[in-house]
């Protein structure tokens, strides 16, 4: 179990290892014969051209959307990012559409890749605990103010490693039309992969948290704060006093009044 844990297999999609899993019956030259070729009519974009292509392309499809349920089918549409074909389906958002905040993480793990949500897992759990110590929530009370959750990537990287620069690069342009589409009135961006997505000159989540950026959009700049993720609160939660203070400041710049 360790062995396939440490190869990034943790999800069962069967119910008995077959065919090149037969170790027996396989010697270790044959097995890269018998891996499945690629599909002609979906090539892994290697190429640089390929990806220049599906990135024109996913530029010219966001462009095109002109309102929020426009861009979340033709996300789901969107075939250009090569971690779709490993994935259960597309992960775009979860919460409220139009929310005053919305908050943008990484990439779906095996639980978003399940329910079709992001942060449901453990680490969507402790955000949904920090969102609550600031009175907001993805399905909001009377008492609360609702969210929008998204990330940056919207299909799950096999074994939940980081996306590449270029699965990044082609999912980007939805990023941002999510966001001018969506006109918060601020951002948290969970994580150094959202943070460096948005702004490719930091280069340290410890560094760049707590500190007010703004997002260009066609309507004019969106405040956005990095903090740290949740995922990785849960594993250093020595860092939750920093996170405290995030948004306690993302709190007071909510109840700005409006410039
Ligand atoms: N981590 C993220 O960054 N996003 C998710 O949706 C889940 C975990």
């Amino acid at each position: 179990m360790q062995f396939y844990a440490n190869a990034g297999v943790d999800t069962v999609e069967a119910e008995s290892p077959g065919g090149i899993w037969n170790w027996k019956a396989a010697s270790p030259r044959r097995v890269p014969a018998q891996q499945p070729a690629p599909a002609p009519q979906a090539p892994a974009p290697t190429a640089s051209v390929s990806a220049g292509e599906a990135l024109s392309a996913a530029e010219a499809l966001a462009a095109t959307a002109s309102d929020l349920e426009m861009l979340v089918s033709t996300i789901a549409a969107f075939e250009g990012c090569p971690l779709r074909e490993g994935a259960r389906g597309p992960v775009v958002y979860d919460g409220v559409l139009g929310a005053d905040v919305l908050i943008v993480g990484e990439a779906p793990g095996r639980e978003e890749d399940r329910l079709g949500k992001p942060f449901v897992g453990r680490s969507g759990q402790l955000l949904d605990r920090m969102l609550a110590s600031i009175g907001l929530a993805r399905a909001p009370g009377e008492e609360q103010r609702p969210v929008c959750i998204t990330n940056v990537v919207y299909w799950r990287p096999p074994g939940n490693r980081n996306p590449t620069s270029a699965e990044l690069a082609v999912c980007m342009p939805f990023a941002r039309r999510f966001i001018a589409l969506t006109k918060p009135k601020l951002v948290l961006l969970a994580g150094k992969v959202p943070t460096e997505a948005f702004f490719p000159d930091v280069s340290s989540i410890i560094r760049s948290r707590g500190q007010w950026r703004e997002i260009e959009t066609p309507d004019g700049a969106v405040p956005a704060l990095p903090i740290f993720h949740p995922a990785f609160l849960l594993r250093q939660p020595a860092q939750k006093r920093w996170a405290w203070r995030d948004l306690l400041s993302a709190k007071a710049k909510l109840n700005d009044p409006l410039p």
